[in-house]
């Protein structure tokens, strides 16, 4: 019997190669769906769709979005790839609608300061800084010395770039801000407890406007103070408890009750990951109470329904394109901590 079974899949029928062929083209033409929503946050859609109240036809839409009428049959052929795969909606009558997903897009959000807009994030990742690296992965693999992809297409690493075209580090830590407002406003919703007994915390590689914000906003007791490279934090003046201090997480990291690590460990390699790991370990334990570090990251095969679990293992593959680091699963996060000599630690899921 196991013999003819994998006869049978040695041999596929003419039927099942067809089917093959065709899910074969829908894997290949992935890209296409993302450049479809490339196009469509370009053009700024999800706003247009808004602007509207909700709905809109195709030749509203077109109108609204002021394109010449010879594009109409090219932006009908945009919007059915994004209402398959769920971006937009079909809408009652004709025309297209908001879902979910699309919401995430607008630019405005209403009354919460943006907090539910991911707009930022999908333009970096959409952008060149995150499609070109992949484009040169097995290049990168029959290479010895290029450290990541990233540096292979621009000859310099991510906070090299970063320094190097203060643009792109306007736009990266825009982005990192408008996933700060998103995902903290859920923390503080569904996992707010971890921050009790907290009177002062760091945020640690923090960025311009991200995290330290959302905990000072939701928690004014604690006295909140962002640590990051000088050409990030300089000159942002300090905003009710938030203070910023520049420096290298490296080398040295003010004390506090608690610090936090949001997206920060994903970014660097084993080694890099204990050092930063043991800085922290000193700033908590210097002090006479027991600190605390809270570590906002992905968990690689942490339970997890089949669409988050695809997110996350399709963002350890764009980060390995993108820095030295990737996304840990449980065990290889445990390696870390054991080494860096934390013996007490919990973990806690969101998806
Ligand atoms: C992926 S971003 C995360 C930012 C923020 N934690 C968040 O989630 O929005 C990584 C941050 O690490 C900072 N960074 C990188 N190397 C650093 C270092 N050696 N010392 C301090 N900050 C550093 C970068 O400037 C950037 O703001």
């Amino acid at each position: 019997m196991e013999h003819q079974a994998e006869a049978k899949l040695l041999s596929p029928t003419r039927r099942e190669l067809l089917q093959a062929s065709i899910e074969l083209t829908n894997h290949t033409l992935s890209y296409i769906k993302s450049m479809a929503l490339r196009c469509a946050v370009q053009l700024g859609v999800a706003d247009a769709i808004h602007r509207c109240g909700g709905q809109v036809s195709l030749d509203g839409l077109l109108a609204t979005l002021s394109l010449s009428p010879s594009k109409l049959p090219y932006l009908r052929h945009v919007m059915r790839v994004l209402t398959a795969s769920g971006v937009f909606a079909q809408a009652d009558g004709g025309g297209y609608r908001l879902t979910p997903v699309s919401m995430l897009l607008l630019s405005d959000t209403g009354d919460d300061g943006g907090c539910r807009s991911l707009l930022q994030l999908v333009q970096l990742k959409l952008s060149p800084f995150c499609v070109s690296p992949a484009t040169k992965l097995a290049e990168w693999f029959t290479t010895k010395d290029e450290e990541t992809p990233f540096a292979m297409t621009f000859g310099t690493d991510w906070w090299g770039l970063c320094g190097r075209d203060p643009g792109f580090g306007v736009f990266f830590n825009g982005a990192m801000a408008c996933d700060s407002r998103f995902l903290m406003d859920e923390v503080i919703h569904e996992k707010g407890d971890v921050f009790d007994g907290v009177t002062s915390m760091v945020d640690v590689a923090g960025g311009t406007d991200g995290a330290a914000k959302s905990v000072a906003a939701a928690f004014p007791h604690i006295k909140c103070t962002v640590l990051d490279f000088p050409q990030v934090i300089n000159g942002i003046p300090a905003a009710g408890q938030v203070e910023f201090a520049a420096g290298d997480m490296m080398d040295f990291i003010p004390q506090a009750d608690a610090l936090l690590l949001k997206f920060v460990l994903h970014d660097w390699n084993d080694e890099d990951c204990v050092n930063i790991l043991k800085r922290c370990k000193e700033a908590i334990c210097s002090r006479e109470q027991k600190g605390k570090l809270i570590i906002i990251d992905v968990v690689v095969g942490s339970p997890s329904q089949a669409t988050c679990h695809e997110a996350k293992i399709l963002f350890d593959l764009l980060i390995s394109t993108l820095t030295p680091g990737w996304e840990r699963d449980e065990k290889e996060w445990s390696g870390l901590f054991k080494e860096a000599g934390f013996r007490e630690t919990t973990s806690s899921h969101l998806c």
